[in-house]
């Protein structure tokens, strides 16, 4: 059976944080849901100390395999996410890991102890794809940011911490050494990779915020060549995403050493799809690829 660092799951599909409002999805589906809930287990949208509005619009632009976009975070804040969002969150019948972010060690501390105070996380996700407000660097993007960012929140938590990597980088794998070295229990991959576009009719940029980040199928090969790469260096499980559409891509991903897939665009084109491709899984074990 497989688990999410020792947490059993019924499959090894999660979804990809931001890709899946569940409690949208409740409202629209009912209990229904519930009793066929797409993941094994409920990655939130990232989450930070105080609410965010996102980005302008347009912050969506469709690109060939893909799509490209600036949402920007949006989201309730620390305590809005405590007492709206939490609760209807812990009726899903799966673990919940909860995803967060912040500009300042400070921050991400205030975070972690308290997230990680609540019983109904099972874990949590460190987006560090963000600035550090006090050395300008992106953490994530950074070995020695990671490894301090981790040695600061390890203590204050028994909970798994899962480190979100980006693919912006030259290395990966330093950066997942250096998430290992500092405590954490797992490293998931991809997140979104830089990208822009330009509006044909205007000329403009298509994004208002003038880039955004690349996601759907094609940024699979990166994602694959990324993971071979950071589970070549590092021990901790590592959750592999970036364009899974089906159970012969998440067969990919597990046969270049991920222990668990998540699902994110392709749940805006079939919101079952983590069932489904879990499923797929079942028939689409590596030495049975598609060719
Ligand atoms: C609309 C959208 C919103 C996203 N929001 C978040 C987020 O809040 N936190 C995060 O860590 N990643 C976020 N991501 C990145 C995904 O979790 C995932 O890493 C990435 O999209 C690659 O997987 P995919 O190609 O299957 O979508 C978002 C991606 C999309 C497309």
């Amino acid at each position: 059976m497989p688990d999410l660092c020792g947490i059993p799951l019924a499959h090894p599909v999660l979804n990809a944080s931001g890709t899946y409002d569940a409690i949208a999805a409740r409202r629209v589906f009912g209990d229904a849901l519930l009793e066929d809930f797409p993941f094994a287990a409920f990655v939130s949208k990232t989450i930070t100390p105080e609410p965010r509005a996102g980005n302008a619009p347009r912050r969506i632009w469709e690109t060939p395999a893909g799509m490209i976009n600036s949402i920007g975070l949006p989201n309730k804040g620390l305590e809005g996410f405590l007492v709206e969002d939490l609760p209807q969150l812990a009726e899903l019948p799966v673990p919940l890991v909860v995803s967060v972010m912040a500009t300042g060690r400070e921050e991400f501390v205030r975070l972690v102890e308290a997230v990680g105070a609540r019983e109904e996380v099972a874990a949590i996700e460190l987006n560090v794809s963000c600035p550090n407000v006090h050395s300008g660097l992106i953490v994530g993007e950074q070995p020695s940011e990671t490894v301090a960012l981790l040695q600061a929140l390890r203590p204050l938590t028994a909970k798994p911490l899962i480190v979100k990597l980006t693919p912006n980088v030259a290395d990966p794998a330093a950066v997942a050494i250096a998430a290992e070295e500092g405590g954490a229990d797992a490293v998931s991959l991809i997140n979104t990779l830089k990208a822009s576009a330009f509006d044909p009719a205007s000329g403009e940029p298509a994004l208002a915020a003038g880039h955004g980040g690349l996601s759907g199928p094609a940024v699979r090969p990166i994602a694959l060549q990324q993971l071979r790469a950071v589970t070549a260096a590092v021990s901790v499980p590592a959750i592999g995403m970036g364009g899974i559409c089906d159970g012969a891509d998440a067969a990919e991903f597990l046969a270049a050493g991920a222990s668990l897939v998540a699902v994110g665009t392709e749940s805006f084109r079939d919101p079952g799809a983590g069932s489904r491709i879990a499923a797929e899984l079942e028939t689409a074990r590596p030495g049975t690829l598609r060719v």
